[in-house]
């Protein structure tokens, strides 16, 4: 698909909570152009500071208006500026940019949704048009699995409350729902025996989507993860995205597949999992900043 180069107007710019922040830009041809799961890449101001565009997933799509939204947190440079934007300031974006989810083809299928802090953003698209597809009556279980170290990390419960939707919430010291890993949550939910999925969308912290991608392996469940790199340019040119692919090309060979073309959505067994967690670990140096 072509990459459009749009600027995008900002409509809203609000803190939601701690570091947390909801952008709204009008931006009607990329708007009209996303599908979940995709991201652009924003220029936070013009200049050289920061040097590079910042990529961020759509975490909601209003078409029809031609807005998009944006749930950021901050963590850097280019988050910190972007938070204190004037309204009414400009940003150029490039978009919509990588593969996006699938959507299921049952409208019936019970699915569950797994989010780790500010991965629920582009799940909250997702689960808006797959609520959309099934009409009022709705059908089939939609289960939201949503963790994050500690309450005041989490979104407010209401934000997260779709009619059809059922969530259940964990925080690593217990401050609000389970205690303990959004993916234990997940698995002792299952191992209860009421719900059962067939295909898992997950989005959050690498280490909780190896996990996720673990036991969607070891159960033989489709799982379809938005996964994270440093990008530098988003289309596919600097190969900075690359994470190590399962299958390599020839034996003894690797092979990389770049998360701004091939994702950000892979699925669980097409990464090399230990390979990127112990890159996580030593991370690269990133000299673009
Ligand atoms: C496809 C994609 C979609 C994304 N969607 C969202 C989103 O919806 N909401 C959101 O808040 N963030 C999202 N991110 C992450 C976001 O792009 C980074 O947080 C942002 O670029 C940081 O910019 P900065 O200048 O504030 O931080 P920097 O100063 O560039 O970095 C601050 C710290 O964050 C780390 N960091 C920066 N970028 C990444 C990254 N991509 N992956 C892992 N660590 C990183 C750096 O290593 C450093 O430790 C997404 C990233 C990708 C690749
Ligand atoms: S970010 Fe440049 S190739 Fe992916």
């Amino acid at each position: 698909m072509e990459k459009i180069i749009e600027e995008g107007r900002i409509v809203s710019l609000e803190r939601v909570l701690g570091q947390i922040y909801r952008l709204r830009l009008h931006c009607p041809k990329i708007a009209r152009a996303a599908r979940p799961g995709q991201f652009v890449m924003l220029r936070v101001r013009e200049g050289t500071d920061p040097l590079l565009r910042r990529p961020f997933s759509f975490s909601r799509i209003y078409a029809l208006k031609g807005e998009l939204e944006i749930l950021f947190r901050v963590v850097g440079r280019g988050t910190l500026l972007l938070s204190r934007l004037p309204a009414d300031s400009t940003l150029s974006l490039v978009g919509p940019l990588g593969n996006g989810f699938t959507l299921p083809a049952d409208k019936s299928a019970p699915l569950a949704f797994i989010a780790g802090g500010i991965g629920i953003a582009p799940l909250l698209e997702l689960i808006a048009q797959v609520v959309g597809g099934r009409g009022q009556k709705g059908s089939g279980e939609l289960h939201l699995f949503y963790g994050a170290r500690s309450a005041v990390e989490l979104l407010p419960e209401e934000e997260v409350t779709i009619a059809g939707l059922r969530s259940h919430f964990a925080t690593d010291d217990g401050s609000f729902g389970y205690q303990g890993r959004i993916t234990r949550m997940f698995e002792d939910v299952l191992a209860e025996g009421a719900f059962r999925p067939l295909q898992i969308y997950s989005c959050g912290p690498l280490a909780m989507q190896y996990n996720v991608a673990k036991w969607a392996l070891a159960n033989d469940m489709p799982a379809q993860l938005s996964l994270e790199s440093l990008m530098a340019c988003g289309i596919g040119a600097c190969l900075g995205c690359a994470l190590a692919a399962a299958t390599p090309k020839e034996a003894g060979e690797e092979r990389f597949v770049h998360v701004c073309e091939d994702g950000p959505i892979f699925s669980a067994g097409s990464i090399k999992w230990e390979k990127i967690l112990a890159q996580q670990t030593a991370p690269p140096t990133w000299p673009f900043n």
